[in-house]
């Protein structure tokens, strides 16, 4: 599973207003399963007590080098080899400031100094004011923090303690737990841009009414994450759904197939992988009222004529890039009963290499699945599990296949 199990995080804070956010930090990141010892400066220490942390991490806070608890009274040599990774959140300009001189006056600043280069890397969550971040001091000690092998998040952007508006804030914890899982996952897809569909379609009959389906978008969704934290970069075509767009992937909403079918044509052609996630309606009514439908009391019912929606993904499948191999096409079957017989018959009709098999009711809407990979092998199982894992799973699988391609 790739979250932060077993991950050990030694936290550092230095002193800012963003320490506040720096508690709801620590208790994602002990959630998300890793081990996490907070290291404070003093300034970090006025905005936020040793107290707040140490009640969050579990562990007692280091906030001196002169810390007689260790017993050869070198905490920044073994702080800094206990550690998977250093994160300091918030990260103040004074503080990177320090780190670019290799300034070791204080513990958290020692222990990144005394930190092993190759095996301890170094991640950065900056805040600060608007004009500070601006500042070309900051941004020349950003350049070269990172020409020094340190991580250095972006800054959020937004309303600022100080009442202004601007960059400079720190990223919300949710989002630097994201950053961590990223940062840790293993980049099988660098360089490849990947292609989703996600989601139900919506048809509309009337400005008021619409057939659609149970899908929630979850899956594809999680796919898009998954590809992103392995490196690539991804385009996420998304029916309606009510659902947050993974970092640092590229959303474009639509509402009907005929629209998914228009922007995935669009952007196939930039795509080394397409991955057919949504579950398209397969038909539309023939005619959508301009105005809604009323009943007129006399008990008739409206009738009601369909017209087949393009099949997105036979029609991908089928063009040149896809036939040469330079675009890999998956897709998935949403069936209710015989999984492999369905999944395999739609495998060669949709004439794909890779069909992703689920069992729809028993997943639409929830957050865990089971999986059937068919391919022209044959078939193998993803056992149950939550879509995260199952989405990090099919990934590397995808990737894998690219490289024998
Ligand atoms: N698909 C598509 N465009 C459509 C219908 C389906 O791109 N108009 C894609 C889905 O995204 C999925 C695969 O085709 O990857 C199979 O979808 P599914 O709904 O399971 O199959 P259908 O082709 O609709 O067949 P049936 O409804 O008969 O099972």
């Amino acid at each position: 599973m790739n979250d932060l199990h077993g991950k050990r995080i030694l936290l550092g804070l230095t002193g800012g207003i963003a320490c506040f956010k720096a508690a709801e930090l620590c208790r994602s990141l002990v959630k998300a399963g890793a081990e996490v010892q907070v290291v404070m400066t003093e300034a970090a220490a006025q905005f936020i007590t040793p107290v707040t942390m140490q009640a969050l991490s579990g562990k007692a806070v280091y906030t001196s080098q002169w810390d007689a608890r260790e017993g050869n009274n070198m905490a920044h040599i073994n702080l800094s080899r206990e550690a998977d990774a250093i994160l300091i959140a918030p990260a103040s300009a004074d503080f990177m400031a320090k780190l670019i001189h290799g300034k070791a006056d204080e513990l958290l600043s020692l222990t990144c100094l005394a930190r092993p280069l190759q095996k301890v890397p170094l991640i950065l969550a900056p805040a600060m004011n608007r004009e500070m971040w601006a500042h070309p001091a900051t941004q020349r000690n950003v350049a070269q923090l990172k020409a020094d092998g340190t991580h250095v998040l972006d800054v959020g952007q937004g309303d600022q303690a100080c009442g202004e508006t601007g960059d400079g804030r720190m990223l919300e914890a949710e989002e630097i737990v994201e950053e961590l899982q990223a940062f840790w996952t293993p980049k099988c897809l660098a360089g490849q841009h990947v292609l989703i569909t996600a989601g139900p379609t919506y048809e509309a009959i009337d400005p008021v009414r619409g057939i659609t389906n149970l899908s929630s978008g979850k899956m594809g969704f999680a796919i898009a994450r998954a590809a992103r934290h392995a490196g690539a970069q991804v385009t996420l075509v998304a029916g309606p759904v009510s659902l947050s767009t993974p970092r640092g992937v590229k959303r474009v909403d639509v509402r009907s197939a005929m629209q998914m079918n228009e922007a995935v044509q669009q952007l196939t052609a930039n795509a080394q992988v397409f991955i057919a996630a949504a579950a398209v309606a397969d038909w539309r009514p023939a005619l959508a009222a301009d105005q809604k439908i009323k009943k007129d009391g006399s008990g008739d019912t409206p009738e009601l004529s369909f017209v087949e929606n393009p099949d997105i993904l036979a029609s991908v499948a089928q063009t040149a890039r896809a036939q040469s191999g330079a675009l890999f096409c998956v897709g998935f079957a949403a069936e209710s009963h015989d999984l492999l017989a369905h999944a395999t018959a739609k495998r060669a009709r949709k004439g794909v290499p890779l069909l992703v098999g689920n069992i729809g009711p028993s997943t639409f809407g929830q957050d865990d699945n089971a999986l059937l990979l068919v391919d022209a092998q044959g078939a193998k199982e993803f056992p149950r599990d939550t879509k995260t894992k199952l989405a990090y799973d099919l990934i590397q699988d995808i990737a894998a296949r690219l490289v024998k391609h």
